[in-house]
């Protein structure tokens, strides 16, 4: 559906601080294809966060580093396609944002596919990247906590438990708002902490994993729809036991995620 910029209707940067500032929960999930995007967007999900989890719910890989900035552009194009309301977040897929340069030229691919923002997974090592996209008007989501595609180095570990780690990860967060980026995404991170970045960023902050004080959450759609083989501890399946179908299913997490009922302490860390 085309539409204008201009279309007060559409879910923008400024309409998600405002939802910041006036302490409205953001919904937020992933989505890699057309009918979904509809469904979604239908359902009042405010961001669609083309993931680079695709590579492992839909390409089958056991991580998310084989997803190639290609993989990245052709879904967000899906994406796009089917956009009515929400705003499109797209992933920048391993390695794809190693220099200024580089981020540049992805970041290009995947808005000419139609992202309106790209998220890049890393703290104060990316603060170049960032800055460099933000300086040539290119809306970022910075990803802290646990980083998918540094699962070799730190694992699939909560992150920020170790008061020093938590403490760098707060300095992070700081010097990426600082270098430009529009939203912060935390992942697997102690409640505690989460709430605590929250408190500090003016911009908002989308937690997975990181309990109900951050401004919004994201889940990937399958572990929300019970498709994964393997269910996180952060997420719930609001699909099994819904009689209206997926639909219904997806309009019971966004006013899950709106009432805060969405996160519960069994869905967070300590
Ligand atoms: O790729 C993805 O789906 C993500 C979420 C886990 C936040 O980055």
């Amino acid at each position: 559906m085309e539409q204008s910029a201009n279309d007060s209707s559409l879910i923008t940067l400024s309409a998600l601080r405002a939802m910041k500032e006036r302490s409205e929960k953001i919904a937020c999930l992933t989505a890699y294809d057309a009918s979904f995007a509809a469904v979604l967007s239908d359902a009042g999900v405010e961001v669609l966060l083309v993931g680079d989890s695709l590579g492992m719910v839909l390409q089958g890989h056991a991580t998310t580093l084989p997803v190639t900035l290609e993989a990245m552009a052709y879904h967000t194009g899906c994406v796009s396609r089917a956009r009515r309301r929400a705003l499109i977040m797209s992933d920048m897929p391993f390695m794809s944002d190693a220099t200024p340069l580089r981020a540049l030229d992805s970041a290009a691919a995947l808005m000419r596919e139609g992202a309106q923002v790209v998220k890049i997974e890393g703290g104060r090592v990316m603060l170049e990247m960032v800055r460099t996209l933000a300086e040539r008007g290119i809306p970022v989501c910075a990803h802290l906590g646990l980083l998918p595609q540094s699962v070799h180095k730190r694992g699939y570990r909560v992150q920020g438990r170790d008061p020093a780690v938590a403490s760098t990860m707060m300095e992070d967060a700081r010097l990426l708002e600082g270098a430009g980026a529009d939203l912060l995404l935390l992942e697997s991170v102690p409640a505690a902490l989460a709430q605590r970045i929250t408190a500090a960023a003016s911009v908002p902050v989308i937690g997975i994993g990181a309990g109900a004080a951050c401004d919004g959450q994201v889940l990937v759609l399958h572990d929300l729809l019970g498709v994964s083989p393997r269910q996180p501890r952060f997420a719930t399946d609001f699909l099994t036991g819904n009689s209206g179908g997926i639909a219904a299913a997806v309009a019971s997490y966004v006013r899950a995620v709106k009432d805060g009922s969405f996160p519960a302490a069994a869905h967070s860390f300590e």
